[in-house]
């Protein structure tokens, strides 16, 4: 059984097939978390490892039978509430009609049964059939306020990973006003780990930063309402010794899309206490009678063999258990993209063009991106004003849209559903719609405001607008941009003691109308993007099958983008596409070669005009949709390892192995070349020690242990030059 509990030592033991996590009854009712690591087997006697000792200055919660004083302050907690003896950062905060804001929850109950429950309105991990994961709910009460808890803990036994999450439900008479509810916390027993966290800003994504835990706070956050471009709702805390295949890891991913807190508190004693979930920082909500209130969801992942397993675990998981749809399963149409080709710049034939050459090289979807509808001349108006701007397609965006079908390519078209600019038919007549503050300015981004989501009628018009356009042109795609943070936190529709639950709401308004969408319109592939990966997270896969990684096109800072997301966003899910150079964000000059390797595990597709390119490149061209085509299961459904990282040398090599186990592909690129420096060799990870494969290329074979061990020599030593190899297990 992946989850038990010794009703007589009162102890909760959760297993995946790797991994224990531990947590056991105390006193009157407190959950002390006890363990979270590699797979034990014998527990009798793991509560002799708490430390029940007592320091000046912490109060007493209760005494033991033999008058032994216990403080929670001390001791490692399963989910802490404001309000006991502990002062670290309590994972619950809220205030009661007295004033008070002392929560004491006591344990109840539990239950543990077979599947997993969806988590209402909120993305989240599910199951296909309920053996396929075990659920542990536990039930806690506040006596006094009549405040319950249910902790809900999924292990999911094939995929080495457990989902958490937690509902408080009032059942008392009064309201309770929250105002932090973390989805998870942990209390590590020590405090000898990295931190590593992804961060950025927009066109540099999710670089990996590694910093040793210190006392005190540590971690990072979103106030953006967004997981924004500057740091993702995940963290992995990794031992020293710890690498890519070796080492312990344990990884943090909250399923999420706004604003959250993702942090480490390193107390007096050493204890880590981690803590992920809704960022309480401008966050109320108000609780009345009745009502509940559930959080997002965290994955939880312990590695034993360092970080690349700790992101098979997450990339094999969200592919196949967070992501939905038609497309989770099928293959992806090759696409190319006007965005960068044209910018606001075209017209019904020069869109034609592009296609008819796409199509002529294999690519099978055409995306129109900005500028088809209002007066939209450049990005300072007509967000919100759904029409064809007929300067521009005189018959119509549905017109083009047949034309290209017509010739055999599928059509797409992007729109950005969740803004509005003040230059719009539909801010003339609805100023109300957009996120303000009466009385204070409306500070635009990027010229444009945001709708407020809090609201039944925006929502509204935005599932309808895209449900016209749907249903009436042959539209097979979608991509949903979004391009501004919200300032000025306010809605005409909520009233003064619901406007601190705004943040929280938006996301759920965002989730309802990509809920609604995608479940009308299954066939429909829709891709989102907020200025590229602003809003890239486990939250946004379980609607959008792909995501825009990147604004930044360039081969090279894609290196950097890719290797860090892909720490626990499966490649499945990264769009990558090839520009122009020199790059429009870079101004780099890369060979065309490295640019295939670097987009080719991705969501592969074209960001340019390929009538422009010379004839070599367009052999290249040729070249890299045939092995998209032949490989993308490879790349998408296999295991990936991370062979060389960017980050710590002038090269990046990534392997990907078949799902069957029979193929294997490696590519390796040069960032920065420098004269008689060590040739360049890759060691290979994952193969079978006593296997042979066979390098297609040539012919040649290698053991499956020397590849790993001694590794190859590479004869590739210059700026931007890379190389791909693909070998079958013979
Ligand atoms: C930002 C996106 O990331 C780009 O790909 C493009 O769609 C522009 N917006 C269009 O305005």
């Amino acid at each position: 059984m992946p989850i038990t509990f010794d009703s007589e030592n009162k102890i909760f033991h959760l297993t995946t097939p790797n991994s224990s996590y531990i947590f056991t009854i105390e006193g009157d009712g407190i959950l002390i978390h006890t363990y979270y690591g590699k797979k034990l087997s014998n527990i009798s006697n793991i509560k002799d490892i708490i430390n029940y000792s007592v320091a000046s200055f912490s109060a007493a919660d209760y005494y033991k039978e033999d008058g032994a004083m216990i403080s929670s302050d001390m001791l490692p907690q399963e989910y802490p509430f404001y309000g006991s003896t502990d002062l670290r950062s309590p994972a619950f905060h809220a205030s009661y009609k007295d004033g008070s804001r002392i929560t004491d929850m006591k344990y109840v109950s539990h239950k543990i049964f077979s599947g997993k429950p969806a988590l209402l309105g909120l993305p989240a991990t599910y199951t296909e059939s309920d053996d396929e994961a075990t659920t542990l709910e536990l039930e806690m009460k506040d006596d006094l306020t009549g405040l319950e808890f249910t902790y809900r803990y999924t292990v999911f036994e094939n995929y080495d990973a457990i989902a958490r999450s937690v509902t408080a439900r009032n059942r008392g008479g009064d309201n309770v006003n929250i105002s932090a509810i973390a989805s998870c916390s942990v209390d590590f027993l020590d405090a000898d780990f990295d931190m590593v966290h992804l961060s950025g800003c927009w066109a540099r994504e999710r670089h990996v930063y590694k910093h040793p835990l210190t006392h005190g706070f540590q971690g990072v956050d979103s106030k953006r309402t967004s997981s924004s471009h500057h740091h993702s709702p995940f963290l992995a805390l990794a031992r020293k010794n710890a690498g890519e295949e070796n080492g312990e890891v344990y990884g943090f991913s909250l399923v999420y899309s706004g604003n959250f807190r993702a942090g480490v508190e390193v107390d007096a004693y050493a204890i880590a206490r981690v803590q992920l979930g809704i960022n309480p920082f401008d966050f109320s909500w108000l609780l009345e009678p009745g009502a509940s209130f559930t959080t997002p969801e965290v994955v939880m992942v312990y590695s034993g063999s360092g970080f690349g397993k700790m992101s098979r675990t997450y990339h094999k998981l969200y592919r196949t258990r967070l992501a939905r749809g038609y497309y989770r399963d099928t293959r992806r149409p090759i696409l190319i993209n006007n965005w960068e080709a044209t910018y606001f710049d075209f017209n019904e034939e020069k869109i034609l063009n592009i296609a008819r050459r796409a199509k002529d090289l294999g690519i099978e979807l055409m995306v129109l991106d900005d500028g088809w509808f209002g007066k939209r001349e450049n990005d300072r108006s007509s967000l919100g004003d759904w029409v064809t701007y007929k300067k521009r397609l005189p018959k119509g965006v549905e017109h083009l849209a047949k034309r290209i079908t017509d010739e055999g390519m599928r059509f797409g078209l992007w729109f950005e559903p969740e803004m509005i600019s003040v230059d719009s038919d539909l801010y003339r007549s609805h100023p109300d719609w957009c996120i303000h503050v009466e009385g204070r300015k409306k500070s635009e981004g990027r010229f444009q405001l945001v709708l407020d989501l809090t609201r039944s009628d925006v929502r509204r018009y935005i599932i309808d607008t895209l449900s016209y356009y749907l249903e009436n042109a042959p539209i097979s795609y979608i991509k949903w941009d979004m391009n501004r943070n919200i300032t000025e936190h306010g809605s005409a529709a909520l009233p003064p003691e619901r406007q601190g639950e705004l943040g929280h709401r938006y996301i759920l308004g965002i989730y309802e109308v990509l809920e609604t969408l995608t479940t009308r319109f299954p066939k429909v592939l829709f891709e989102g993007c907020s200025g590229g990966g602003g809003r890239f997270d486990a939250g946004m896969i379980h609607y959008f099958s792909q995501y825009w990684t990147s604004d930044d096109t360039d081969a090279v800072e894609r290196l950097y983008i890719q290797y860090g997301s892909s720490m626990f966003l499966p490649p499945v899910t990264m769009s990558a596409h090839i520009s122009a150079v020199p790059n429009h964000q870079t101004g780099r000059v890369t060979p065309m070669k490295l640019r295939g390797n670097v987009a080719i595990w991705g969501q592969f597709g074209y960001e340019l005009d390929l009538n422009k390119l010379s004839d070599e490149d367009i052999e290249e061209v040729k070249n890299q949709i045939a092995l998209c085509k032949e490989y993308e299961e490879v790349f998408h459904k296999g295991d990936m390892y991370r062979l060389a990282s960017p980050f710590e040398g002038d090269t990046a090599s990534f392997e990907f192995i078949s799902e069957d186990k029979n193929k294997v592909i490696m590519i390796y690129c040069v960032i920065k070349a420098m004269p008689h420096t060590p040739a360049k060799r890759v060691k290979f990870a994952g193969l079978e020690e006593g296997a042979v494969y066979k390098d297609i290329a040539t012919g040649k074979t290698y053991g499956g242990d020397m590849l790993m061990n001694a590794g190859l020599l590479l004869s590739i030593n210059s700026d931007y030059e890379s190389v791909m190899m693909v070998f079958e297990k013979i």
